[in-house]
């Protein structure tokens, strides 16, 4: 099906697109306070021909807490991929740090810290080698390293696991030390793509609150999560991705007025009214007949 796009002249520069049956409303982008640190323009990638994220226009200001949601393959992973410069666009634009992450790599890099989908560790390292690698490989002073690797052991509640080889972690574990390993060099940009799968409730409550913290003392975080209660507690502003598409950019009150729900509606609410409730009706019907 043909979608058709209008333009929402917005913001300077930043042509942005709604299918017809999106919701961006004219509102949306505002976060204005921050300088601009992450901008796509028209951003778009192409596997074997099918577009898996679709001339997507967005820009997240400095200090904000940024949650990026979307169904199972909208193309969220593949947007993270590209902004951190693990994945060339097809075609469009990213500026991080009003910076291209193709054309100056090491620069964008030394200042953002990236938990990716699946954590990509040495596992024949220890978690604390790992994490003294990492920080070393961000250019922090051995003494520096040696203290921060500690703290975030202590933090993390690997302590115990400091000299047990990667290989031998549990799932969550790596998760954490994939945090851990993005966060020693304190980057002022850090994108988590699904960072809290498996993690336990202890752990992940004592995460939330040092994340916040951070992002109060000026971090900008850019957040891939399906869990919508941790989005809707912790970002202060939202993006729903749908078929490689924004259908909705703002904050929660935003997008709660532009689709016409209550102040009562959840942001599960909104992503189901957004992306389609009726997706899977009827579908499979033998499981549950
Ligand atoms: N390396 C690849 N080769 C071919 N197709 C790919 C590749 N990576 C992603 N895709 C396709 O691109 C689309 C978007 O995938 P992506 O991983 O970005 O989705 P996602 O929003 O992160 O989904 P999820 O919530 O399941 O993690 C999917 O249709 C996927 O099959
Ligand atoms: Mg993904």
């Amino acid at each position: 099906m043909a979608t058709e796009k209008r333009s929402l002249e917005t913001e300077p520069g930043i042509e942005k697109t709604e299918t017809d049956a999106g919701i961006c409303p004219e509102n949306q982008y505002s976060g204005n306070s921050g300088n601009e640190i992450v901008r796509f323009e028209n951003l778009t990638r192409e596997f074997n021909g099918k577009r898996a994220v679709d001339g997507i226009n967005l820009s997240v200001r400095e200090g904000e807490f940024f949650g990026f949601l979307g169904p199972n393959g909208a193309g969220k992973s593949t947007t993270i991929n590209m902004a951190v410069g693990l994945l060339r666009p097809t075609s469009g634009r990213i500026r991080i740090f009003d910076k291209d992450p193709y054309e100056e790599p090491l620069k964008v890099k030394a200042s953002i810290g990236v938990v990716p989908e699946e954590p990509s560790l040495y596992e024949r390292l220890t978690g604390l080698e790992a994490l003294t690698f990492s920080g070393r490989i961000y250019g922090l002073d051995p003494g520096t390293v040696k203290g921060r690797a500690r703290d975030l052991l202590r933090w993390l509640e690997l302590e115990e696991a400091a000299g047990t080889l990667i290989v031998d972690y549990s799932r969550g574990m790596k998760r954490k030390l994939s945090l851990g390993s993005a966060l020693i060099h304190r980057p002022r940009l850090l994108f988590l793509d699904e960072p809290f799968t498996g993690i336990d409730p202890i752990a992940l409550k004592n995460i939330k609150e040092v994340l916040k913290k951070m992002v109060a003392e000026g971090m900008t975080i850019f957040f891939s999560s399906h869990i919508m209660e941790l989005v809707e507690r912790l970002c202060t502003r939202i993006a729903i991705l749908h078929r490689g598409q924004l259908f909705a950019v703002g904050t929660l009150t935003e997008m709660r007025q532009s689709l016409g729900l209550p102040e009562s509606a959840t942001l599960e609410d909104v992503f189901i009214r957004t992306v389609g409730e009726t997706a899977h009706d009827g579908k499979a019907s033998w499981l549950t007949s």
